[in-house]
């Protein structure tokens, strides 16, 4: 059994499911779950700090007549660069389209046609548009508006607002419980002792400097599993979006593909298009292909730009609403000019193993959304399989976990008071200061980014290692430490270039490494301590 907390005195005993995390892929979860008590742990208001919030794409699924999803399927594993799990796309791609259903009975206002089919957007590597919006490009927004209004009239949610999840309890092999301390950090957690434990807690963008994610995904859930023990699969694997807003803001506003899809070009400041030269598909070529060429002309100093201007002229302001608010707030007019743009850290394919029912490798323990690999992103991920993948598995552990509790726990009916939970302000817990988290990020973004060498992903190692060292006593700064370790130490180990991962050493794919990676904590701790004995 895991030792207890050394400052937690106070343990809770629930039958609810305890989710961790409150974004899409949480809230879908504790609707499939209902009537079955849930609690959910949100680190801030509902609605708030979660990324599928911030998606502007939407959700693909092969809607079209024209469409299937074997065709969804293969750009997935087109995409995937040579890694993604082929049951696991079929599985995904199948399901599409009931979910798409599922939201729209939820009351998600999905744009349509006029003859009442659903209005698709064009994304990067998909062979036919293929994307379902809200709205233009307000896709995450709205549907988490929708889920949220579900949720809160469901009486058998109970839900945490401003608590945050920062260790796992783990006897024989099972998670039987989860620390909760306040949000903000400082007091002593609390135990709450639940018989299943759903994480949905997103994934490990805001661990880069660069990033398109909100300020609290940093890789926290990942790394609350890994030092439990559980087994992570293909944490190399981060996906870099090529084109966030270049306007000093942290995080970057995303500019969605979705306007690529429609036409909009890539420019540098000479106003060369580039990507022609680069890939036949030219702007929607493979999004790890389109950043690393991005890359290349913001080191080169040739500041690049998406111009929307020829494409989409005035209507870039009428359908994309939430690029046009981003321009007005930086001054830009996207009519009349291009809008200047980087790469930033958008979406860990790799993450919490998970099969297909979202069990991880502890028993009592499921996974969804972006904190699992499931397999279906192999080495990058095909754009708007996010949402779909956090729904899909979603369900899939919602149901496993109904399954698995009606053997053995009381009438799942039952009515359940709420619980009650208060935090004293003493003993206080260390809090490692905002310098330590910045240091953290810049190292991420300089040395585990769109490039990678043996030498800057040692140097990494043995940074995180002293980080670790000075402030490992916060729990929250641990968890993001436990996975920027997995990450480095499994972009050491891949000697190859594949997807989101790009080794400027081994710039070539090698076909015997066309496989996922599964690593555990200690085994990267221990890549980590070698690198950082080196380096000494
Ligand atoms: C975008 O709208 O460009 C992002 C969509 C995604 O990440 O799937």
């Amino acid at each position: 059994m895991t030792k207890p907390h050394p400052s937690c005195e106070t343990t809770h005993n629930t039958h609810r499911v305890v989710i961790v995390g409150a974004g899409m892929a949480a809230l879908y979860a504790a609707l499939e779950l209902a009537p079955r008590p849930v609690l959910m742990i949100s680190p801030e208001p509902l609605g708030e700090g979660a990324s599928s919030a911030w998606a502007q794409g939407g959700i693909a699924a092969a809607m079209d007549q024209a469409d299937s999803p074997a065709a969804h399927a293969r750009d997935t594993q087109r995409a995937g660069a040579g890694t993604v799990a082929a049951e696991v796309a079929a599985m995904v791609t199948r399901l599409a389209r009931d979910h798409v259903h599922e939201l729209t009975d939820l009351g998600t206002p999905f744009d349509r046609t006029p003859d009442g089919g659903f209005v698709m957007s064009r994304e990067a590597a998909h062979s036919m548009a293929r994307v379902v919006r809200v709205k233009g490009d307000q896709a995450g927004k709205q549907i988490m508006e929708t889920l949220i209004a579900a949720v809160r009239a469901t009486p058998s949610v109970q839900v945490l607002e401003g608590t945050q999840a920062v260790r796992l309890e783990v006897c024989e092999g099972a998670a039987t419980g989860v620390w909760i301390s306040p949000a903000t950090g400082g007091c002593a957690p609390q135990l709450l002792r639940a018989p299943a434990i759903l994480l949905a807690g997103g994934g490990s963008g805001g661990l880069f400097a660069h990033t398109t994610n909100p300020p609290r995904i940093r890789g926290q859930v990942i790394g609350l599993a890994a030092r439990a023990g559980a087994l992570i699969a293909d944490p190399e694997f981060v996906q870099f979006h090529p084109t966030a807003f270049d306007i000093g803001e942290d995080p970057a506003p995303l500019a969605t593909e979705a306007l690529r899809g429609d036409g909009a070009i890539l420019i540098n400041a000479n106003g060369d298009r580039f990507m022609q030269s680069v890939h036949p598909d030219g702007e929607l070529a493979p999004r790890d292909i389109v950043a690393r060429a991005i890359f290349a002309e913001t080191q080169a100093g040739r500041r690049p730009m998406l111009d929307t201007r020829a494409a989409l002229g005035a209507e870039v302001i009428s359908r994309f609403p939430t690029v046009a608010e981003t321009c007005a707030r930086a001054g830009i007019d996207p009519v009349a000019e291009p809008i200047p743009i980087a790469v930033a850290a958008h979406y860990h394919m790799g993450g919490i193993d998970t099969d297909v029912q979202g069990r991880s490798s502890l028993d009592q323990l499921w996974v969804c959304g972006e904190a699992a690999s499931t397999g279906l992103h192999g080495a990058n991920r095909l754009a708007s399989n996010g949402l779909l993948e956090a729904l899909v598995y979603a369900r899939n552990a919602a149901t496993d976990i109904a399954q698995q509790l009606a053997q053995t726990a009381a009438d799942p009916t039952a009515a359940t008071s709420d619980l009650q939970l208060s935090f004293d302000a003493s003993p206080l817990t260390a809090t490692a200061p905002a310098s330590a988290i910045a240091k953290l990020r810049e190292t991420m973004t300089a040395h585990v980014g769109v490039r990678r060498d043996d030498a800057g992903l040692k140097s990494a190692l043995a940074t995180i290692e002293t980080l670790l060292a000075q402030h490992g006593d916060d729990e929250s700064f641990a968890n993001m430490c436990a996975t920027a370790t997995l990450i480095a130490a499994a972009a050491l180990q891949r000697r190859e270039s594949r997807g989101g991962h790009f080794r400027d050493d081994c710039p070539a794919s090698d076909p015997n490494q066309a496989h996922r990676t599964h690593i555990t904590l200690t085994q990267a701790c221990a890549i980590r301590a070698e690198a950082a004995q080196e380096l000494t």
